[in-house]
């Protein structure tokens, strides 16, 4: 999710540093965003387009530094979805960064009002939720945390629509809009598959063919990662105490068999190839 909304800022004129654990993450994050350029700049209608590719690119520079961040007017933190982390990156930011800049989260389902609580400025913290694939997706979903200023909520709306997304606002309840409706309906669908009533093509068929979805529940949890598909289903579950959140037993084994989908090559479908 990072490079894609590297990628999105960077296409759309913003100069953009992209922060990561290590060179090789950061290597493996450019090759991904070369190549879905390739792609949007193959279909992109702009009659010039000599050049796009380079000055896109060149408008990211790539660190492991945490000081290079400093400089920046907003910050999208994209770390794996468990709170802990999350705080912790927004804490080390809060260390370099200046007291305009916005801490975004591209959290899919944590509360953004409790993260803010960890940090001393709860009214610069906001969540900026991207949808899989982010070159291709229109929505950005702007949460508003309990302590979100006016101020703090418009210039990410701003910078949303700059990118060229829709942005929708949404409160701060568990899951927001996106995944409290997204996610059941997959978890459902693994439900499904789990008591033999079809097999996961045919799951897929019903769903695509029948309500006209772009792609069906299993293999959109393959592209979204199954190990976040019951992340979030944990924090639905917990954030409404409420059963029918309750992860399915069989997404629960996928994740612990190392099975997460696309980026480990196999989750309801293979994509060994593609890995
Ligand atoms: N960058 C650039 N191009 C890309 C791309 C990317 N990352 N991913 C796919 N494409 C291109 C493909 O290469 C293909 O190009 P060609 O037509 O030239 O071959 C084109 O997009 C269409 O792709 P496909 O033919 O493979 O498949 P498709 O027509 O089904 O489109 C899709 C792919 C846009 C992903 C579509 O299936 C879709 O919209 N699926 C639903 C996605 C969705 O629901 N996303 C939200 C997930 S939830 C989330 O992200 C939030 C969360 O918190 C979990």
């Amino acid at each position: 999710m990072g490079g894609g909304i590297a990628q999105v800022s960077a296409f759309s004129g913003c100069d953009v540093v992209v922060r990561d654990v290590s060179a090789e993450s950061l290597q493996k994050g450019r090759a991904q965003i070369e190549k879905s350029l390739r792609k949007i700049i193959e279909k992109s209608e702009t009659p010039d387009k000599s050049g796009l590719f380079d000055q896109t690119l060149g408008r990211i520079s790539w660190t492991t530094d945490w000081e290079a961040l400093g400089g920046c007017e907003l910050i999208v933190e994209a770390v794996f979805e468990e709170f802990g982390v999350k705080a912790a990156v927004l804490q080390e930011l809060e260390k370099i960064c200046s007291p305009r800049t916005i801490l975004a989260s591209n959290t899919s389902s944590i509360s953004i009002t409790k993260l803010a609580g960890t940090t001393s400025r709860p009214e610069m913290i906001i969540g900026m939720h991207f949808m899989n694939p982010v070159p291709l997706m229109k929505l950005v979903e702007i949460v508003r945390g309990v302590l979100t200023s006016q101020e703090t909520y418009e210039r990410t709306r701003d910078l949303a629509q700059a990118l060229g997304k829709t942005a929708v606002e949404v409160r701060d309840f568990p899951g927001f809009i996106s995944n409290r409706i997204l996610m059941p309906m997959i978890n459902e669908a693994v439900f499904a598959l789990m008591e033999g009533v079809a097999d996961p093509e045919s799951i897929d068929q019903v769903m695509k063919l029948g309500m006209n979805h772009p792609m069906g529940p299993l293999r959109l949890a393959d592209l979204i990662g199954l190990d976040v598909c019951l992340d979030i289903m944990n924090v639905l579950f917990e954030g409404f105490k409420d059963s029918k959140y309750r992860p399915c037993p069989l997404l629960v084994k996928m994740v612990d068999a190392g099975l997460l989908g696309r980026k480990s090559g196999r989750g309801f479908f293979d994509y060994l190839d593609s890995k």
